[in-house]
């Protein structure tokens, strides 16, 4: 086993925003000439906390695709998938689920912090949704998950079931490594200073206009102690400043805005202004191509659907393997020849009819 080989994804639960792209998408981007790799759309995922509002599946996953695609995953060099069109996903996670104990992942903190955020009674489901995210990953034994802090521990699980099925039916699985994506991008804020999520509407989508993104920055949280331009403003943990760290080129011109902040003598509108415009520089290409790639939804499809063409035998090697290793390799039902030669035998013997049985 010396492909490395990635597999990593994301929920269609929306558009994409840009701390998706600096944080996680120029990353997966860069790994494709590094890598093989396979980028999963996991919408069975989705279901695990909104089985009841299955309308917006579809179009998100559009809308995952074009900003994926504008972004530069490519998929000439990577293969793009749909977790529920292949239910090798689901069959490899059922026979994990078996070999996982219930408090094991009562323990993962992302189940821990759901019930408590959402204060919701946890369907079997959530509890196991790491199981179906190591069998996303191990189906194709990938040897590397790049991902975020938060998605470490499902990583650190993938590897114990690996570890568990090797122990137990020998030499299958590389324990995959996660690698994690991080700097200061990976933490940028919302627009409100709080984690950027797209339940909260404190995000910059990569769909929004250029006009829509200024009026995002022009609202965005800063120094809320500062109410004149020439009172002394924090620098330190202000998104704006933060913001201009990852999206202005000119490090000259923000170091003099940090300057000029802490002292005095710049106001809030013109720091902002210059982000807005920098960000949208930033952002011009992208949705250039974005708004090209949104105009062929059908074309956009046909691309997941031969990638995920493409990863079903991979898929199915995996699993018939799983299957032989943990006893559900009957031969009656995987070796159709021996099958055919076996019955052709028994009914030139009567067989059948002498048991009474009706073939
Ligand atoms: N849980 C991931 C997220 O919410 C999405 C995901 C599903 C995933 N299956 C995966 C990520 C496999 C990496 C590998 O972001």
């Amino acid at each position: 086993m010396d492909t490395k080989r990635i597999l990593t994804g994301h929920r269609p639960t929306g558009p994409r925003h840009i701390g998706h792209l600096v944080g996680t998408l120029e990353n997966w981007a860069r790994l494709q000439d590094e890598y093989e790799s396979f980028f999963l759309i996991a919408d069975m995922h989705v279901l695990t906390t909104a089985y009841d509002q299955p309308d917006r599946i579809q179009d998100n996953i559009v809308d995952v695709l074009a900003d994926w695609l504008a972004a530069g995953i490519d998929p000439r060099k990577s293969t793009l998938v749909l977790q529920s069109a292949l239910m090798e996903h689901a069959q490899l996670s059922l026979l994990f689920s078996m070999m996982t104990t219930v408090a094991r992942l009562e323990r993962v903190p992302t189940y821990k912090d759901q019930i408590q955020q959402l204060d919701l009674n946890p369907s079997l489901g959530l509890l196991t949704y790491p199981v179906l995210q190591a069998s996303d990953i191990l189906i194709y034994k990938a040897t590397a998950v790049p991902v975020g802090e938060d998605q470490m521990p499902h990583i650190e699980l993938t590897r114990e079931v690996a570890r568990r099925f090797n122990s137990t039916y020998g030499d299958t699985f590389a324990e995959p490594e996660g690698l994690l994506i991080s700097g200061e991008a990976a933490r940028l804020p919302g627009i409100d200073n709080r984690t950027m999520h797209s339940s909260r509407g404190n995000t910059i989508l990569l769909k929004d206009s250029p006009e829509e993104t200024t009026a995002k920055i022009m609202q965005m949280y800063t120094d809320p102690k500062r109410i004149h331009a020439t009172d002394p403003g924090t620098v330190e943990g202000n998104p704006v400043f933060i913001y201009h760290d990852v999206f202005n080129p000119d490090q000259d011109e923000v170091a003099d805005f940090k300057k000029r902040y802490a002292a005095g003598t710049v106001g809030d509108v013109e720091v902002k202004r210059r982000l807005a415009e920098m960000l949208n520089a930033y952002l011009a290409p992208l949705r250039a191509r974005r708004a090209e790639l949104v105009q062929y939804p059908e074309e956009l499809m046909a691309i997941l659907y031969a990638g995920t063409e493409k990863a079903r035998p991979v898929a199915q090697e995996t699993l018939k393997e799983v299957q032989e290793k943990m006893g559900l390799h009957n031969r009656y039902f995987y070796d159709k020849e021996a099958v055919v030669k076996h019955i052709r035998k028994i009914s030139e013997q009567n067989t059948f009819e002498s048991l009474g049985l009706i073939p």
